[in-house]
């Protein structure tokens, strides 16, 4: 963010940082959510690999906090402004569907300016809920403040199944009555009532919808076998600023005592944990050195072991994390699982470093059925993985090659990028509007650390 970056001058190493930022203004032209859509749909990056990183770049809002926290402006009738909000197209859609509803949205950079005070319609439509499955976060706020809402199902996805029935057995835990009507859900309710409701596995966006829906209701509800990931506790931070009472965000019991109205607030997005192992894992692949600013090292423990058992020097100091690497990383083995343990998310890039590192690594994903595509691709630059069930076994090998490659989802997009980052030769990784909707200007920020990478229209 301008404001967190260091003073630098056109010839200093930093100044490629300040690139970066010029980039993200250029897209904060008018209508850019609009168009958002279209932006990027048919881009390709060309990545030159096998070279160090040497640099520095800030940390962007976090995508997963700045998502239910958009949609917590559907709560207050009041202004609510939302800052270090990631210029992202997950983020246009999430816009652009409040729009749809009657929120009034300004935006200026990276803060957002929301104001619901004539709400006009309570339905998300299908043709945004099936491009970003957390557009059923305005569920549980249009239902604490409307008493119905009508949403698209989310359907299946690239990474598996992902139901929604958790949020819905919630909201009728909290009086609602809850229909699937025509591949909607469509529930309503006078005013929700609070309850205690115990999910059957950890759900994220389930355990942000049903705080949300509770801020409101009559009375106090006790979330039992809650998410304890970071971006709820800075949801709960943002709904608290707005005059919710909750207690217990970031352990698996949250209690939250209803409230008759929230008033309007000013909340600034933490920073991004899966950004940060990201560009963590592609200097552990590729080698060298790199300062990320602002990024929030005490949300990223399970990573931070990892990457150091993997060889990386990390220090967290003066609001940057310094990571070096000086030799070739030595494989590791991991499980992903709710936070506070390895995230799901980063489970591609461990992959990706997994390649080029000395030894065997088995990596066993838990939280996702199929979330094992970027394997195939891998091997096409030259990887050594099999996979039995759940668990994949990536035997390092010396070198990966470049080759064109194909995204397929948001982390598996990164995880090719880590690999492309660490290959010899050229890169070309195609369908890159999946790393578009998570990573703010990831191009901008690689080059920043000196790695040769260009986006092709
Ligand atoms: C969120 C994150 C996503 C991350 C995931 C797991 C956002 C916007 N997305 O997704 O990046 O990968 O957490 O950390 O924050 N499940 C059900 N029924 C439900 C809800 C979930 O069976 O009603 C299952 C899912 O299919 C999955 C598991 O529970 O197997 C965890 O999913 P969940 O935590 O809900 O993921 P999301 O919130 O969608």
């Amino acid at each position: 963010m301008p404001d967190s970056l260091p003073a630098t001058s056109p010839t200093s190493p930093t100044s490629r940082v300040t690139r970066a930022v010029q980039f993200r203004s250029s897209l904060d032209r008018p209508l850019f959510d609009e168009v958002a859509g279209f932006v990027g749909a048919m881009d390709k990056l060309k990545i030159r690999g096998g070279t160090r990183l040497a640099g520095e770049i800030t940390v962007s809002g976090a995508k997963n906090a700045a998502l239910p926290i958009l949609a917590a402006s559907l709560l207050t009738a009041d202004e609510f402004i939302v800052d270090n909000v990631p210029q992202l197209q997950d983020v246009a859609t999430a816009l652009k569907l409040l729009k749809l509803m009657g929120v009034s949205v300004e935006r200026d950079g990276a803060t957002v300016r929301l104001k619901a005070d004539a709400l006009t319609k309570t339905e998300a439509p299908y043709e945004l809920v099936k491009t970003m499955r957390a557009s059923i976060l305005v569920l549980g706020p249009l239902m604490a403040r409307t008493g119905s809402a009508r949403v698209s199902l989310p359907g299946g996805c690239a990474i598996g199944a992902r139901p929604v029935d958790q949020h819905i057995k919630g909201l009728e835990a909290l009086g609602a009555t809850v229909r699937i009507e025509n591949g909607f859900v469509v529930a309503e309710a006078k005013r929700l009532r609070g309850a205690r409701i115990a999910t059957d596995m950890v759900t994220v966006t389930g355990t942000e919808n049903l705080m949300m829906a509770a801020v409101l209701a009559d009375g106090e509800t006790i979330l039992e076998n809650a998410a304890r990931e970071p971006e709820v506790v800075d949801l709960a931070a943002a709904l608290n600023a707005m005059g919710a009472r909750i207690r217990g965000a970031g352990t698996d019991c949250i209690a939250i005592e209803g409230v008759e109205r929230l008033h309007g607030a000013r909340h600034r997005v933490m920073a991004d944990r899966i950004e940060t192992g990201t560009f963590l894992s592609a200097v552990v692949a590729a080698g060298g050195h790199a300062a990320l600013r602002g990024a929030a090292a005490g949300t990223l423990h399970a990573v931070l072991d990892k990457l150091r058992e993997a060889g990386a020097q990390i220090d967290a100091q003066n609001g940057a994390l310094r990571i070096r690497m000086d030799s070739r990383p030595r494989a590791v083995s991991l499980r992903t699982a709710p936070y506070p343990d390895f995230p799901t998310d980063m489970q591609a890039q461990f992959m990706a470093l997994n390649c080029v590192a000395d030894g065997v690594g088995a990596i066993t994903e838990t939280i996702f059925e199929n979330r094992f595509m970027h394997v195939h691709e891998l091997q096409r630059l030259g990887a050594n993985i099999t996979i039995d069930g759940n668990t994949a076994t990536v035997r390092g090998v010396g070198k990966l090659a470049g080759a064109p490659v194909m995204a397929t989802d948001l982390r598996a997009s990164a995880s090719l990028v880590v690999a492309a980052l660490a290959a010899e030769g050229e890169t070309t990784v195609d369908r890159i509007y999946h790393l578009d909707r998570g990573y703010e200007a990831m191009e901008k920020k690689l080059a920043a650390l000196g790695a040769d990478v260009q986006r092709i229209k």
